[in-house]
């Protein structure tokens, strides 16, 4: 199995990152989830400066948050972001990690190993337990966070989305 490993963005990844966030542009996704925002930022260098401002800086209704990159054998395969806590509508509806996989990197496994160095991120932060989201349709989401031993509390519904609310314990 490749090793995979989360580490925190750098303008050395300039090059990958933006054939990273290309593939989820041609594969018609408009967001890729637990990226900060990587699919809308006009450069690389303004989204890393963003990302690394708000591990200690939280923007205005928001929470301060660390967002990495997934890399197996050299390439970003994924993108994952642990929120430090919860404010109101992270308690609601979008928890404490958004993640996405790359389009061709996917049916792989790597999602639900990435939730788990995810995990070992919000341990190290201080986190008893998290909470992770996702909608109800998404069967792959549902099945990776139930294989990181997530736990149903409920479901809620967000602009007409059914969403589901689990919590794992770290
Ligand atoms: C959801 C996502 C992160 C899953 O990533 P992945 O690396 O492909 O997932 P994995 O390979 O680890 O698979 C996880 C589980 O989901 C299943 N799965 C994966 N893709 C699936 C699909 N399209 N349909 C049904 N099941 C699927 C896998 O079989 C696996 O379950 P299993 O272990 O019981 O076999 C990825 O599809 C993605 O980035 N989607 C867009 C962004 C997104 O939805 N992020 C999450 C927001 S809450």
């Amino acid at each position: 199995m490749q090793e995979l490993t989360l580490v925190i963005p750098t303008t050395e990844h300039k090059e990958d990152a933006w054939a990273f966030r290309q593939e989820f542009i041609d594969n018609g996704e408009p967001k890729i989830y637990g990226s900060g925002g990587l699919i809308k930022a006009a450069d690389y260098e303004s989204w890393l400066t963003k990302v690394i401002n708000q591990q200690t800086t939280a923007e205005p209704g928001k929470v301060t948050s660390t967002t990495y990159f997934a890399v197996a054998d050299g390439r970003i395969v994924g993108t994952v972001q642990v929120r430090h806590e919860l404010n109101e509508f992270l308690l609601r509806a979008g928890g404490n990690i958004g993640y996405s996989v790359r389009p061709s990197e996917r049916r792989k496994g790597y999602a639900a190993r990435m939730l788990a160095l995810a995990l070992q991120k919000c341990k190290e932060l201080g986190m008893k337990k998290a909470l992770v989201t996702c909608r109800k349709d998404n069967i792959a989401s549902a099945r990776t966070i139930q294989k990181c031993g997530g736990v149903l509390e409920n479901e809620v519904v967000v602009d007409n989305k059914i969403i589901q609310r689990y919590w794992i314990k770290i």
